[in-house]
């Protein structure tokens, strides 16, 4: 019989992180799988076009448990999870990064007995007021096998005393996805894409561009810190045109806070993969708050200013074109404009970061699979009855 594995999916992040793996189970002889959509991104820009572009599968089963504060989401979540689960259980229900579906499932499939596998496990911001923080402490604080993809997160899961055999350094699913889809794009056709027209205009122009991406509640969320970026935005804009693909999130914010972002910033929605990366891959320099973006410019050597305190992804700054600017306006600003004026430093794609991680996940979770029934153990967890007021 083949080991079925769950993956799990619920926002936009995630979904570039399972389309390797999907790839990767569906050469395997005796794994197979089914997805699972949590629904935590609804929108059909922030979902529905991610599945098309990127070649999942439909969902086996779609939750649609939508917005709401993190309890309600993650316990919608939680509550879908359990009794899907308890109707078919898998072998092992493998999470990725770091979003609250992250945290849900992992607890769900943890307290049903089931082995959880988690991939970017170990990243640590040591930033207890970002939400991702404690998503990947809890997570990695039960999961019994972890997909490393920088030696930040190695040390960190051994320094919490984790076992050295369920560590495993793989690489990263999310440049797999980049390299695999930027293979594609460069075979495309572009014209139809979205972003395409800004390109042409920028270069009519005889103009380079910059891409700004922000959606992290500690910057998007207060009023005064939206509005100080955005003062840095406008001046650096004065110099190199900006676009900015626009996160429900910060859209809502922008509206309620009623910030201006002047005519040299142009405002789109959010962006498909495939219209997304046509931009930023050629763009001057990414200015963003993502996790994920940080990872794919360093990926493609594009030069990037991350408006943020702190980063869980060390490598991108020691060894990628990722620099840490902070939040202080005159800080993005000059870190912006120096990269602008300097000749680009020297940076190269981190080790492992080389298209093939989903290929050594998969061959590592047949083997633990494996071995786990050759020792008797159990992979059929017990059921739980759920608890009764
Ligand atoms: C979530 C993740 C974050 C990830 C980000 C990527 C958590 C804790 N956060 O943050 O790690 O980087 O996704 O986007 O899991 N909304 C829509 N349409 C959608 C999705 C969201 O309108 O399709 C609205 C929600 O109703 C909410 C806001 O956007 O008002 C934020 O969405 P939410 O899922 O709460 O968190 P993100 O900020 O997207």
């Amino acid at each position: 019989m083949p080991k079925v594995i769950y993956l799990v999916a619920g926002a936009r992040p995630n979904f570039m992180k399972i389309a390797p793996i999907v790839r990767a189970l569906n050469a395997h002889p005796t794994l197979t799988y089914k997805i699972i959509h949590t629904g935590q991104h609804y929108d059909p820009e922030m979902n529905a076009v991610f599945f098309e572009e990127l070649g999942i599968p439909q969902p086996d089963f779609f939750m649609g448990v939508g917005g709401g504060s993190h309890a309600q989401q993650t316990a919608r979540i939680m509550v879908a999870f359990e009794e899907y689960c308890q109707k078919t259980i898998p072998d092992a229900v493998l999470v990725v990064g770091d979003v609250n579906s992250t945290l849900a499932c992992s607890i769900v499939a943890k307290k049903l007995q089931i082995p959880v596998a988690h991939v970017e496990a170990g990243l640590r911001s040591g930033d207890m007021g970002m939400p991702e923080e404690i998503n990947r402490l809890v997570t990695d604080s039960i999961s019994d096998w972890f997909f490393v993809t920088e030696p930040s997160g190695m040390h960190h899961l051994q320094h919490e005393g984790k076992s050295d055999d369920a560590i495993f350094n793989v690489g990263h699913v999310m440049v797999d996805n980049l390299l695999y889809q930027a293979d594609k794009l460069s075979r495309m056709d572009t014209r139809n894409l979205a972003t395409t027209a800004y390109k042409k205009a920028q270069a009519a122009a005889g103009k380079r561009y910059g891409v700004v991406t922000l959606h992290r509640p500690s910057n998007v969320d207060d009023a005064d810190t939206f509005t100080k970026i955005s003062h840095a935005l406008k001046t650096i804009a004065q110099e190199l045109p900006l676009i900015f693909p626009v996160h429900p999130r910060t859209r809502q914010n922008l509206e309620k806070f009623a910030i201006d972002l002047g005519a040299d910033i142009t405002l789109t929605g959010p962006q498909s993969y495939m219209s997304f990366l046509h931009l930023w891959k050629d763009a001057a320099v990414v200015l963003t708050d993502s996790g994920g973006l940080q990872e794919e410019t360093t990926a493609l050597g594009v030069p990037c200013i991350t408006i943020r305190e702190n980063t869980e992804r060390p490598i991108t700054v020691d060894e990628g074109s990722n620099k840490l600017a902070g939040t202080d306006p005159a800080t993005i600003i000059h870190e912006t404009l120096d990269v602008l004026r300097s000749p680009q430093a020297v940076c190269r794609r981190p080790e492992l970061w080389d298209g093939k991680a989903a290929e050594r996940i998969v061959a590592i979770l047949a083997r633990v699979l494996e071995n786990l029934s050759d020792h008797g153990e159990k992979t059929t967890p017990k059921r739980i009855q759920p608890a009764k007021s």
